[in-house]
Formats: C-alpha cells, sequence, structure tokens
C-alpha cells in the first residue's frame, strides 16, 4: 500500500501529475546532473536500464564529494553499467555564493563509499557540464527533461547562460527539497543547503518542475533484506550496488538510525518512467536563501485561501507518496537487467 509523506500539509491532496513519462515505445530524452553520491549510482542505473527513459548524456557537479571524484564516478558507473557512450562533462565545484558543502561523512570521501570502480576507458567531454548541456538541449529533435540529483549549480548556470534554449526544456524533475523536515539542517534538504541561490533561481525560472523531495524519498528505503535479493543476481553491478548499500548500512546503523538507506535520487528519475509510483500534489514553493536558520529550505504553500489571496500561482508538483515495496522491487528488477 502506498504510503504517505509524513509531513504533508493536511490540505494538500493527490492531484494528476506534470511531469511527462516515457514509454517503451517513445523513451523520453533527459539529461542527469548528479554528484555520484552512493544514491545518485542506484539512480543512473535506473536512467540507463529503464526502457521509457533515454540517457541523453551526465553532468557532475560537487556535492556529495568534491566534483573531481563526481566526475570520474560517473563515467566509471556508466562503463560498469555498459553504457560508456553517455557523455560526460565537470560542472561547478561549489555553489554560486555561500560556503562549499560536502556530505562525505554519508557516501565517503569519493563519494562512493569505500568502494574502488575500475577506471573507465573514457574521459570526460572538456566543454563542461553547462556547454555540453546546452549543447545537447540544442541538438536535440523533441524537448528534454533535466533531472537534477545534486546542488542545482549547474542547472541555474544553464537557464541564466542560455535562456533562449528554455523551450527545449520540457521539464525539471528534480531531487531536492521538503515541504517537512530538512535533512542538512531541520529547516532544509542537502542539495538545496549547498547552493540555495541556485535553487531560488531554478525555483523560479517559471519552467515545469517536479521537486522530488524527502517528504516521499524517505519512504523510499531499502533495508539489508535486498542484500539477499542482490546477492542472487548475476552482474557485476549488483555486487557493486551491495558494497554501496553495505557501507550506507553500517554507517547508518552505527548512527543509530537503523540498517537502512533512503535512495533519493532514484525516485526522480523512477517517476518519469513509472506513471504510478509516486504521488504528487501541486504546491506553490519558495526558497529560502538567506543566511538565517531555515537557509535553503524549501516553503510549500498548498492552501487555496492564501494562494489566491496572495495571487501565487502553483509552480511545481511535490512527490509525497511512493509505494516502498514495489520501490523495492524495481531496484531489484533494474540490477537484474545490468551486466
Ligand atoms: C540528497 O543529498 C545527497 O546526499 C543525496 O545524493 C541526495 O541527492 C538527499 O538529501
Ligand atoms: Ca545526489
Amino acid at each position: 500500500m502506498a504510503s504517505v509523506g509524513l509531513f504533508r500539509l493536511p490540505e494538500a491532496g493527490l492531484t494528476p501529475r506534470v511531469a511527462p513519462l516515457g514509454t517503451a515505445k517513445k523513451p523520453l530524452p533527459i539529461i542527469i546532473d548528479c554528484d555520484p553520491g552512493l544514491d545518485d549510482a542506484l539512480a543512473i542505473a535506473c536512467a540507463v536500464v529503464r526502457p521509457e527513459l533515454k540517457l541523453l548524456a551526465v553532468t557532475s557537479v560537487g556535492g556529495n564529494a568534491d566534483v573531481r571524484h563526481c566526475t570520474e564516478n560517473a563515467l566509471r558507473l556508466l562503463q560498469l553499467y555498459g553504457a560508456a557512450d553517455v557523455p560526460v562533462a565537470e560542472g561547478a565545484v561549489g555553489p554560486l555564493s555561500g560556503p562549499l558543502e560536502r556530505a562525505t561523512e554519508i557516501h565517503g570521501a569519493t563519494g562512493l563509499g569505500s568502494t574502488t570502480i575500475p577506471a573507465a576507458a573514457r574521459k570526460a567531454d572538456p566543454e563542461g557540464a553547462v556547454a555540453l548541456m546546452a549543447r545537447t538541449l540544442a541538438a536535440s529533435a523533441e524537448p528534454v527533461v533535466l533531472v537534477p540529483i545534486g546542488p542545482l549549480t549547474n542547472i541555474a548556470l544553464l537557464i541564466r547562460s542560455y535562456p533562449h534554449l528554455a523551450p527545449k526544456i520540457s521539464h525539471i524533475c528534480l531531487m531536492g527539497g521538503s515541504v517537512g523536515e530538512g535533512n542538512s539542517s531541520a529547516s532544509a534538504e542537502f542539495n538545496i543547503y549547498a547552493d540555495p541561490t541556485a535553487a531560488e533561481i531554478v525555483f523560479n525560472s517559471g519552467l515545469p518542475i517536479t521537486m522530488i523531495g524527502l517528504d516521499v524519498t524517505h519512504h523510499a528505503i531499502l533495508d539489508r533484506s535486498i542484500l539477499e535479493r542482490f546477492a542472487a543476481l548475476p552482474g557485476t553491478s549488483a555486487k557493486v550496488a551491495s558494497e554501496l548499500l553495505k557501507f550506507s548500512f553500517d554507517r547508518s546503523a552505527a548512527w543509530g538510525q537503523g540498517e537502512k538507506m533512503a535512495i533519493h535520487d532514484a525516485v526522480a528519475v523512477l517517476h518519469l518512467a513509472i506513471p504510478d509510483l509516486v504521488g504528487v500534489s501541486r504546491y506553490h514553493v519558495v526558497v529560502d536563501s538567506t543566511q538565517g536558520p531555515a537557509r535553503g529550505r524549501t516553503i510549500g504553500d498548498a492552501n487555496p485561501y492564501r494562494l489566491k489571496r496572495d495571487k501565487l500561482e502553483s509552480n511545481c508538483d511535490v512527490g509525497l507518496t511512493i509505494d516502498s515495496k514495489r520501490f523495492a522491487d524495481e531496484m531489484v528488477d533494474i540490477y537484474s537487467k545490468l551486466p
């Protein structure tokens, strides 16, 4: 049964999704902007395997680890997953403003726990993340969905540097934010907290957005029972994923939080491939980019009275519900199809 986001405002019922949906017959072109990252690694696997999606490019951003590590991890993961032909380019080292935030205590110093994946034969595209995204958008016959699953620095730079390409962006399906509690602080989720200025640019861009935040991703949990299921799979990719998960389970257990891990980033990718996995509701979301205690908070309002009174339009879908068991089954299915 679908679980309900813990922090859902009482007045917000589920509403029909706005995000486009790929099908096996007509795969949705997507670009992933990421900071791999344990859960980013699983999200990239989803994009490679699901026939409803066509992964055009992967760009890196400094976030969970130093951007150099994130770029290298993206290249290595794509090669491991048999998708070495997907172009990769490196993006911003750190945020548009404010201090450099890292999550190496969660993801390890290199971003992939203690796992070393064999080096990639291919190098990152020297033009850089923002130029690669722009070139890919310009070259695409149909509009593309951006899937940012790290801090929003590169996406903000893209929006500001290439405004004429906005019509080529059909949607931004991002992992970040929360209308409830945060994780980096009580107020803010990591990807938004790491660059609130960039997040503000993205949320104010007028582009259609789905915010896959902690409200839903805290229900996309894998626990130790998944390891047995992954062990039964033949590929090296599943073995690597098991190692990444074990690293996270051990850390989380050591912190007294139970042997489980929220696979945040995979939810943003799967929402574009599976019609009824994630339940959403329309919200008006603004980002707090001040220096105060709510820095990085995504303030979501779905109260019809206030929205009307203040003449505010809803500007994004917010993910609220997910079928947790189905999510785990999908992850096993995805890794069963990888080398
Ligand atoms: C987000 O922060 C990162 O640590 C994860 O990769 C995910 O994108 C969750 O808050
Ligand atoms: Ca991430």
